[in-house]
C-alpha cells in the first residue's frame, strides 16, 4: 500500500483571487540578459527592431505579466538619461555592480517596445544608490507625462509621441546590502524613498510605488529595515518588495527542498511587520508585497568569481538548472499561491540567460531550462481564485527544519469555477505517495490531464543539443471517485491535476 497524503480543498473557503502579476519575471542589464538574450541585431529570428523572436516566442508562451527592469544592483549605478536618444552618442559606462561595461545600446525605450511586444506590464525601478529625487521626477516626466514639458517633448522628438504610461515603479533596489552601490541604513533610505515616492505621485498620481524591504530574510537587519522604512513611507507607498534566492551548495536535497519552509515564515514576517507599522498608525491601508526576485540561484558562483572585469554582456549568472531545481521552484510558486492574498506582485529573476528559465547562445539557438516548466504551468492554470488547502501529509525533518510535509499543495478554481487545477509536489525520496483530495462544494469533476514532472536523474538539465531532456508528460495517474481525487505522485515529482466541475 503506497502512503498517503490528504487535501481537503472547498470552494468557500478561499484565500484570495490571484492577481496574474505573480508571474512576472525580471530582465537587468547584467550579463548576456539584454545583449545577446533579448537583443541581438543580426541575429536570424532578430526582428528589425534587434529583438530575437525566438525568445519572444518563449515568453509569450510563459505569459509573463510584469517585467521588472532595468535591476537589480545594476540600477544603483545607472543613469537613465544614458539610455534614450540616438544609440550612436549614447555614452559607454563603467557598470559597477558587475564590473562590465554598459554601451547603451538598450535602453528605457527599446525595453517599453519590447515589453509590449512579449504582452507584459513593465515595472521600473529608479536609481536610489547614486542618484534620488531629482532623477526619479525626471524619468517619470519623461515616460508618463503627455507633452508640452521638457522631458515630455524630448520624449516625443525620441519617437515616442504617446506617454508610456508606466504604472508601477521600484524605488531603489536592495538599499539595505553594504553591497548596493549608495547603500543606505533604514533611516535614510525611508526618508529618501518617502520623498522621491511623493514627487513621482506630483507628476503622476496613477502610479503605485514598491519600497525596498529586505534583500533576503537572512539579513542582520531584516524586519528591523521593514518597520523603519514603513515608518516613514506607509502613506506614499503600495507594497514592499521581497527578495529570496535558494540553493543546494551542500547537496542535501531534504534540506533543499524544505528551503521554501522559511519562504513561507518570511513572507508572514513581513506581513506582520506591514501590519504592525499598520496599527502604529491607525492606519486603514493595507500594505501589499511584491516578491519582485526568488529563484534558485547558486550553480553559477564559482564560475562567476572566474570572469574577467569590464568585459561586454559577459556570461554571468548562467546558472544550469537540473531537475531538483525544478521542484524547488514549484515549491516557491506554490507558497507564493498560498499567501495569494497578499503577494500581489512577484518576479521569477530573472528571465533570459542570468539565472534564468530560457537560455539563448549568441547567434544560436533559445531552449527552457528545468525551471521554466513549473513556471508554465503555474502560469497557464494557477490563474483564479486559491482555495485554502488543509493537508495532512508524513512529514520528515532535515538538519534545519523540523516536521517537514512531503507533501506540499495548493488549489485554484478558474474565475468562471469550470475548472480546478491542484498543483502538488512529492518531497519523498524512496516512494510514490497517493494524494487523496476531498473537493466540497464543489460538485462532479472530471480529469481533464495530470502532468507530470519527474526524471530518474536528478542532476538532469536541459541543453541546445538536447532541450527536451526534462520536460513534463501527461500521464499522471488519478482516479475520481464522486468528489474525491486520488492521484498518484511519482518520488520527487511536480504534479498538475487538472480537473473540469461537471456540476456544481
Ligand atoms: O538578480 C540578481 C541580483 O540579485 C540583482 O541584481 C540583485 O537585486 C540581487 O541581489
Amino acid at each position: 500500500m503506497l502512503k498517503k497524503a490528504h487535501l481537503y480543498l472547498d470552494k468557500y473557503f478561499k484565500i484570495a483571487k490571484t492577481d496574474h502579476r505573480i508571474y512576472g519575471s525580471f530582465i537587468e542589464h547584467l550579463g548576456r540578459a539584454v545583449y545577446s538574450g533579448i537583443y541581438e541585431p543580426g541575429h536570424a529570428r532578430a526582428d528589425r527592431n534587434g529583438f530575437r523572436e525566438d525568445v519572444m516566442e518563449l515568453i509569450k508562451e510563459l505569459d509573463v505579466c510584469v517585467i521588472r527592469y532595468p535591476g537589480g544592483n545594476f540600477v544603483s549605478g545607472y543613469n537613465w538619461e544614458d539610455g534614450i536618444g540616438p544609440v550612436a552618442q549614447r555614452p559607454t559606462r563603467l557598470e559597477l555592480a558587475w564590473r562590465s561595461i554598459e554601451q547603451n545600446e538598450f535602453g528605457l525605450n527599446e525595453f517599453m517596445s519590447w515589453v509590449r511586444k512579449v504582452g507584459a506590464a513593465p515595472m521600473i525601478a529608479v536609481n536610489l544608490g547614486t542618484r534620488g529625487i531629482d532623477a526619479a521626477r525626471n524619468l517619470i516626466e519623461y515616460t508618463n507625462h503627455p507633452g508640452g514639458s521638457y522631458w515630455s517633448n524630448l520624449r516625443k522628438e525620441h519617437g515616442y509621441e504617446k506617454p508610456h504610461k508606466i504604472k508601477t515603479w521600484c524605488l531603489g533596489n536592495e538599499m539595505d546590502g553594504p553591497w548596493q552601490i549608495g547603500h543606505k541604513t533604514a533611516e535614510e533610505y525611508g526618508r529618501l524613498a518617502a520623498e522621491t515616492a511623493k514627487a513621482m505621485r506630483q507628476v503622476d498620481s496613477e502610479i503605485e510605488l514598491v519600497v525596498c524591504g529586505s534583500s533576503n530574510s537572512k539579513m542582520p537587519t531584516f524586519a528591523e529595515w521593514e518597520a523603519t522604512v514603513l515608518s516613514h513611507t506607509y502613506e506614499y507607498v503600495d507594497y514592499i518588495s521581497m527578495h529570496e534566492y535558494l540553493g543546494n551548495s551542500e547537496d542535501d536535497l531534504a534540506n533543499y527542498l524544505a528551503e521554501t519552509e522559511r519562504v513561507d515564515e518570511f513572507i508572514k514576517a513581513v506581513i506582520a511587520t506591514c501590519d504592525y507599522v499598520k496599527a502604529r498608525k491607525r492606519s486603514n491601508k493595507t500594505i501589499y508585497l511584491s516578491f519582485d526576485e526568488w529563484n534558485v540561484w547558486y550553480h553559477s558562483n564559482a564560475q562567476d568569481r572566474k570572469v574577467k572585469p569590464w568585459s561586454k554582456a559577459p556570461a554571468l549568472l548562467e546558472d544550469i538548472y537540473n531537475f531538483e531545481d525544478a521542484l524547488v521552484v514549484g515549491l516557491f510558486l506554490i507558497i507564493l499561491l498560498k499567501h495569494a492574498d497578499r503577494v500581489r506582485l512577484a518576479c521569477l529573476a530573472q528571465l533570459v540567460n542570468v539565472i534564468a528559465p530560457i537560455m539563448t547562445r549568441r547567434g544560436g539557438g533559445a531552449w527552457k531550462q528545468t525551471i521554466y516548466y513549473p513556471c508554465y504551468h503555474a502560469s497557464r492554470y494557477g490563474r483564479g481564485i486559491v482555495l485554502r488547502p488543509e493537508i495532512i501529509s508524513p512529514v520528515y525533518d532535515t538538519h534545519q527544519y523540523k516536521g517537514v510535509n512531503l507533501v506540499e499543495a495548493i488549489g485554484v478554481l478558474s474565475d468562471n469555477e469550470r475548472e480546478i487545477t491542484i498543483f502538488a509536489v512529492n518531497r519523498s525520496q524512496d516512494s510514490p505517495l497517493v494524494l487523496d483530495c476531498s473537493l466540497n462544494n464543489l460538485g462532479e469533476v472530471e480529469l481533464i490531464e495530470h502532468i507530470v514532472l519527474e526524471h530518474t536523474d536528478l542532476k538532469a538539465t536541459n541543453t541546445e543539443e538536447n532541450p527536451d531532456n526534462v520536460k513534463p508528460h501527461n500521464q499522471g495517474r488519478t482516479m475520481i471517485k464522486s468528489n474525491r481525487v486520488m492521484s498518484e505522485l511519482p518520488a520527487l515529482s511536480w504534479n498538475v491535476v487538472r480537473l473540469r466541475i461537471e456540476r456544481a
